[in-house]
């Protein structure tokens, strides 16, 4: 039976790092506010750097890490909710920036929750696929800066830029690296997060007509959404699993809030400890958060081989995804 396996891990953020303090000086905010209330205390923001950009410093460390050639990937998919364009994907720049000429390239559009929707998929199409995709590169990436309405401190303070992904293989080992996933999505509650939302209009727009909506939320009803939707999509894949809660090494959330992330452990009664954060450093980087956690843990040897993974998601559509993984 064919196996998939995760084979490397990467991360990259801009040099900038803006503080709160920093914040604080440009809108009616304070450390104070942000770090209570999220556990944010700085976060990398992209001067001039694009999200296919962060991303193919992410494919180029995955393929300096691995030893593989850019031609054997099968399989290039990033997950974005802040692409360079409409079109092309970001995904195509990617594969053409870094060679990977054999490779398949598309986005996902499943905001927080991406990296989760992308593992699926790439499960599904190396199983599916057999020996024609051995190969994936999984990226999430983010320029959120470019999104933001930079005088509304509401969602200003929260978000930060980043991209991280994987590299999956199949192998021949006994036992795939995909355990179980459970992954919803409740459209009805779109409007709670909007980012980059267009008009149809009634005229017929020439160049300069054309406007695009900065990022907005209902931080409360995320929030709820979260506290809630989370811990029963973690139960449900853990349940599919035939494992228990106790079983998972290390929960590895979005990492959106650390006061989600708390309520969430306390919901499922499992110690803080299994649910590693980084929020301080980096800020909310939506599809590109779990990645970035996950390599953390991994280059630090904190994940060791063989530990049961679960990785959660949530955020636009709205969505939610658990994938559990041995890695
Ligand atoms: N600095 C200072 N004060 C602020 C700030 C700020 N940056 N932002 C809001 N406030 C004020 C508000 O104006 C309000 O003042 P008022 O009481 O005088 O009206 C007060 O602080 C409380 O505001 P709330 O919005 O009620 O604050 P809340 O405690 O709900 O925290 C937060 C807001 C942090 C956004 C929280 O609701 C949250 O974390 N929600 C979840 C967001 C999330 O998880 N998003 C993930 C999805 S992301 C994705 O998919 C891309």
């Amino acid at each position: 039976m064919e196996t998939i396996k995760v084979v490397k891990t990467a991360h990259y953020v801009p040099s900038k790092v803006v503080t709160n303090d920093d914040l604080s000086k440009i809108m009616d905010t304070s450390d104070e506010w942000i770090s209570s209330r999220t556990g944010i205390k700085q976060r990398h923001i992209s001067i001039e750097e694009n999200t296919s950009q962060l991303c193919t410093n992410v494919a180029e460390q995955l393929l300096e890490k691995s030893g593989w050639d850019a031609e054997s990937i099968d399989l290039l998919i990033i997950a974005t909710m802040s692409p360079d364009s409409y079109t092309p994907a970001t995904a195509a720049l990617v594969q053409g920036n870094i060679g990977a000429h054999k490779a398949l390239a598309f986005d996902i559009s499943a905001a927080c929750s991406g990296f989760i929707y992308g593992l699926n998929v790439a499960e599904k199409f190396m199983v599916s696929s057999g020996s024609s995709c051995k190969r994936v590169m999984l990226i999430g990436g983010e320029v959120l800066s470019k999104v933001i309405d930079w005088t509304d401190r509401t969602t200003a303070v929260l978000f930060g830029d980043g991209a991280a992904g994987v590299l999956l293989e199949q192998n021949e080992e006994d036992s795939s690296c995909f355990v179980s996933s459970s992954l919803h999505t409740y459209g009805e509650q779109g409007d709670k997060l909007e980012a980059g939302k267009t008009d149809a209009l009634s005229s017929f727009p020439t160049a300069g007509d054309h406007k695009i909506k900065a990022f907005s939320m209902s931080g409360r009803d995320v929030y709820k959404f979260a506290t809630h939707k989370v811990p029963v999509s973690i139960e449900e894949a853990v349940e599919k699993a035939g494992l228990t809660l106790d079983q998972i090494d290390y929960f590895v959330l979005h990492q959106a809030n650390s006061r989600i992330v708390t309520q969430i452990a306390k919901r499922l009664d499992q110690s803080l400890a299994k649910f590693p954060m980084n929020i301080a450093k980096y800020g909310n980087t939506s599809a590109a958060s779990v990645p970035l956690l996950l390599d953390e843990l991994v280059s630090n040897k904190a994940i060791k081989r063989g530990q049961i993974i679960a990785m959660s998601g949530f955020g636009g559509g709205l969505t939610v995804g658990t994938q559990i993984i041995k890695y």
